[in-house]
């Protein structure tokens, strides 16, 4: 397992968290990255398919000499890479600028769809259709990313489409598939739920709403209803778990390169894209990608995101357990540490699965909350919450609310994500560094 993980140290990584001798102390300046569920860094492989593109593959992938075909092969490589990750087709996989266009591309394709397989107004059909009003219905859940919640806020806003945001439950902080299947009215038409939590880590349980709205769906067909499309953003389990889009049974599924050591691009993978799912572009052009994302391809973009995939394909297991061995030992230090009382791990909800790498904890006391703890570490580099909200000043993290997690419990929340090279060694430092900065806090130092 270690060998397995040796090779992938990463960048950040080596930079932030120098290995030293024995009895050697740490230096003032030293830091431990612990925020991979916001980025991660480049792996070297990634960092060398991308420059070796640069160099070599510059032509235009669309030209018909060597230096263009040796783009697109390198393009057609990576296509297969990616789909291969998830376990799909490389023709139903489509690369964009990252997982905010991903998302945006499938609600706002999706909203298309609806209206142009409507009746047309007037029209007998029109007067036979089960649907009421024109108005196309999307249903979500109230922990996503604002990459999902905001493009629906705007098409409400815009009198577009209706939304309902399904509230994950307090106990265990998924979404119910009963509450989805209660929330589904005839015009809707997409639900677009995320497959893990970017704070919580917990996992959505995305085959078994599937499976629901695949049943409910033949009898929607028969009463002229429009199909119910699912939607999953996977960026934060990529890299995290296995992920297999005829297991998850998803129409569409978003990726983030930088999610998993990969650059920052991203893909859609859209189940028989153009045949059994629609697809419609949001730009317009060159007619690259099959005209569903035009513009000149990103080779070396595309050929690191395409390498990033196979690592993910070849190591995903290796990674998973570290990944998992490192946090639990975290948790495990956090309430021998502490004292077991003061610590309130917001990520374990009893019997739910969770991603291997995040630990969301709160230490307890009227001074410690988040923002002012991670102001007062020396060594952590974390975050309280999703990078987007960095900014939202001491309000504790809806996320964290929504799952039942008391108020002030969630104002002192800490999202501590370990990566492939975090090592125990750095736990120890960084445990000891919690420490010292609530000391500072509760005036003991
Ligand atoms: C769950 C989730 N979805 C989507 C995104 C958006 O990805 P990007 O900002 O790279 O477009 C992120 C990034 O933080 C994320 O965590």
């Amino acid at each position: 397992m270690e060998a397995a993980v040796a090779t992938s140290r990463d960048a950040r990584g080596r930079a932030a968290s120098h290995p030293r001798g024995r009895g050697e102390k740490s230096p003032p300046d030293r830091k431990v990255y612990m925020d991979y569920n916001a980025t991660t860094p480049l792996e070297p492989e990634v960092i060398q398919a991308m420059t070796k593109a640069m160099r070599e593959a510059w032509g235009n992938p669309s030209s018909p000499y060597p230096a263009g075909r040796k783009a697109r092969d390198i393009i057609d490589t990576a296509r297969e890479n990616v789909a291969k990750m998830i376990c799909g087709k490389p023709q139903d996989i489509i690369f964009t600028s990252g997982g905010t266009e991903s998302n945006n591309l499938v609600i706002h394709s999706v909203v298309k769809h609806f209206h142009q397989t409507r009746p047309s107004k007037g029209s007998l059909a029109e007067l036979c259709s089960p649907l009421d009003g024109a108005t196309p219905h999307l249903i979500t859940c109230t922990v996503e990313h604002d990459s999902i919640r905001l493009p629906l806020e705007h098409l409400v806003e815009e009198r577009v489409a209706a939304v309902t945001f399904v509230p994950v439950s307090k106990v265990n902080g998924q979404v119910e598939v009963a509450d989805i299947l209660a929330a589904v009215c005839p015009a809707t038409c997409l639900v677009t739920i995320m497959l893990a939590n970017n704070e919580t880590g917990v996992i959505m349980p995305i085959s078994e709403i599937s499976q629901q709205i695949k049943a409910l769906n033949q009898k929607r067909v028969a009463s002229g209803l429009p199909v119910i499309l699912l939607h999953t953003d996977a960026a934060q389990a990529l890299g995290k778990r296995h992920v297999d889009v005829e297991d998850l049974g998803v129409d569409f599924l978003t990726i983030v390169g930088h999610k998993f050591y990969g650059p920052r691009i991203g893909a859609l993978y859209v189940r028989g894209l153009g045949e059994l799912t629609p697809l419609y572009p949001m730009l317009f052009g060159g007619g690259q990608e099959r005209t569903f994302r035009p513009g000149t391809e990103n080779t070396p973009m595309i050929a690191g995101l395409g390498k990033a995939a196979e690592l993910v394909t070849r190591n995903c297991e290796a990674y998973e357990a570290h990944m998992r061995d490192v946090r639990d030992y975290l948790e495990e230090r956090l309430e021998a540490e502490f004292d077991k009382q003061r610590i309130r791990l917001n990520s374990q909800f009893p019997g739910t699965e969770r991603l291997p790498n995040t630990c969301n904890f709160s230490i307890q006391g009227p001074q410690l909350q988040g923002r002012a703890v991670l102001a007062r570490c020396r060594t952590l580099l974390a975050s309280v919450g999703a990078a987007c909200h960095s900014d939202h000043a001491d309000r504790p993290s809806p996320v964290l609310l929504s799952c039942g997690i008391p108020f002030d419990v969630a104002r002192n929340a800490l999202r501590l994500s370990v990566g492939r090279s975090t090592t125990r060694a750095e736990v120890d430092l960084i445990v000891q560094d919690l420490k010292q900065a609530v000391a500072q806090l509760e005036g003991q130092a």
